[in-house]
């Protein structure tokens, strides 16, 4: 069990405990063509209300010119580790239904679908960290994203690098316990604040 494993009441299933979110990668890996479809396919899986798909996403692979386009987006502090992983994913949400009426889930679903895609990338041996950190208008002009549509996230993935290749700082948030808030502050029964009684 690795260090980084959630600590959880109960077992939960090894893909859940064991992602997380590393800021160290390998530099020199290179994401295989199906293992790139394989993380497309987990995305375009996710469930969405009514099977309306609102995601779409744009892609990088490392040295190529959507891979510096997306990166360049990033704030300072993201781009110095994300620029050594292997892909560079952009969720963007469809806000609005084929009608034209808006789509108030779709930032919801196209979450899922991220979070599908890093847990692949995780049960392919990778590893996925989400970022917020990025000019979501300087995406949107440099990549093309039409009105009405809302670039979200971008998703770094690549093969996890040792935590001692990172600047000081960074190692040290690599390395720190991670933390969540209690299961009777969650989840709640009867009324809001109300602890679920939970345990083993
Ligand atoms: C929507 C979203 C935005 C995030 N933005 C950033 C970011 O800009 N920079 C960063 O270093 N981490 C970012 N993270 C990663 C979180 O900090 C991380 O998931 C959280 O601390 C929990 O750690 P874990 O993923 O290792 O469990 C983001 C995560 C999500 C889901």
């Amino acid at each position: 069990m690795s260090p980084r494993t959630a600590t959880t009441a109960v077992a939960v299933h090894s893909l859940l405990a064991e992602r997380w979110s590393p800021r160290s990668f390998d530099a020199a890996h290179t994401l295989a063509d199906d293992e790139l479809t394989s993380l497309l396919e987990a995305a375009r899986w996710a469930p969405s209300a009514r099977n309306t798909q609102p995601w779409r996403f744009l892609l990088g692979r490392r040295g190529d010119t959507a891979y510096q386009r997306i990166l360049d987006t990033l704030v300072p502090g993201n781009q110095v580790w994300a620029a050594n992983s292997s892909l560079l994913v952009a969720a963007v949400a469809a806000d609005r239904l084929e009608d034209g009426a808006p789509n108030p889930g779709a930032a919801y679903d196209t979450g899922l679908a991220v979070a599908q895609l890093a847990l692949q990338a995780h049960a392919l041996g990778l590893h996925a960290h989400q970022m917020g950190g990025f000019d979501a208008e300087r995406l949107r002009a440099s990549l093309g994203v039409p009105d009405g549509y809302r670039p979200l996230s971008v998703t770094a993935i690549g093969a996890l690098a040792a935590p001692d290749l990172l600047p000081d700082k960074l190692r040290e948030r690599e390395t720190a316990a991670r933390e969540r808030r209690p299961l009777e502050e969650t989840f709640f029964a009867e009324g809001w604040g109300t602890p679920l009684p939970v345990g083993p």
